[in-house]
């Protein structure tokens, strides 16, 4: 039995990647894509998101179901520096979209789907948590029914991607994440920038994949965001933040996790955003999240690339 999975994406380029190694996995029942603004519009993102499903000829086989087209209380933050106005770094711009996404919004199909499922829904987050605290304050037995749920977002022990201290999806609505993280999901694993920079795609793993349509997109796709993460950090390389979460859900080997418990700051002029973990259970509070503090990088890449070749 395939393991039964929604993905809640973003779709911007890292998105893009993790939907793709999904479908291309062969192990993932994919009950359907929820969609919600974060790297770029609503809008934007579901229609690369609808983009992508076409891309592997699978755009009539998993719906796709918008969500929020804002944070819960803040204004969005788009992130077009990294991903490109249009989402996909510039890729895909002539494909035109036939089939339109699925009546109703994101947070009801998240329930729907998780009931009908009960106890078999893996839910893969790679973008803002609203669809989800949406989700879970409109039915917070959702918690019980849910089998797991990853977070691609946060990061414990190092610095943040939007502000020193943020990871970019809990930095867009950190009142979200408060609400998924303290709504007792008893099965949370975050997968933070402690790990998912480790994750790292370069030109010479591109190439590894051979010549075909998905290679030639995964090349132009990533080519702007290479650069850019070449001036921040010196490496030409494309960080795996949402394939990562994939991966977990692929084979939770991959990566060495702790329970600790986690919090998100939403009152602070500096740190809002902030995933704030109690190492040494300081707080006197049960653990609520499983903290992903390390991952077989080069395992994880191999089973990338051997999804994604040609
Ligand atoms: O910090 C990385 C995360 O923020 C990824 O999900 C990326 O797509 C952006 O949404
Ligand atoms: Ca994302």
């Amino acid at each position: 039995m395939k393991k039964k999975v929604i993905l809640d994406v973003d779709t911007g380029v890292d998105d893009a990647l993790a939907i793709l190694l999904a479908i291309r996995s062969g192990e993932l029942d994919i009950l359907g894509i929820t969609t919600v603004n974060g790297n770029v519009s609503l809008d934007q993102a579901t229609q690369n998101t609808c983009k992508i499903l076409k891309l592997l000829g699978m755009e009539h086989e998993i719906p796709v179901v918008r969500g929020a087209n804002k944070p819960l209380m803040r204004a969005a933050h788009f992130e077009h520096r990294v991903h490109g106005s249009d989402g996909l770094g510039g890729a895909l711009q002539d494909m035109q979209v036939d089939v339109l996404p699925a009546h109703g919004h994101a947070a009801d199909f998240l329930v729907d789907q998780v009931r009908q499922h009960d106890g078999d829904v893996t839910l893969i987050m790679t973008a803002p948590l609203t669809n989800l605290a949406l989700a879970v304050m409109k039915h917070p037995d959702l918690v019980h029914q849910v089998k797991e749920v990853i977070v691609m977002g946060g990061v414990v022990q190092g610095f943040g991607n939007v502000t020193p201290t943020a990871e970019y999806n809990m930095y867009v609505d950190p009142e979200a994440a408060k609400i998924v993280f303290q709504a007792g999901f008893p099965a949370l694993t975050l997968v933070g920038l402690d790990v998912t920079r480790k994750a790292l795609l370069t030109d010479e793993h591109i190439q590894a994949l051979g010549d075909s349509p998905l290679s030639r997109y995964i090349k132009e796709s990533t080519a702007d965001y290479m650069q850019r993460y070449y001036e921040r950090n010196g490496v030409r390389a494309c960080a795996l933040h949402d394939p990562l979460a994939v991966g977990v859900a692929l084979n939770k080997q991959l990566v060495t996790t702790h329970p600790y418990f986690v919090d998100v700051e939403t009152k602070s002029e500096l740190c809002d955003g902030q995933t704030v973990c109690d190492f040494q259970n300081r707080l006197l509070k049960e653990a609520n999240v499983h903290v992903c503090t390390d991952v077989s990088a080069d395992e994880f890449l191999q089973l990338f690339i051997h999804a994604l070749r040609a």
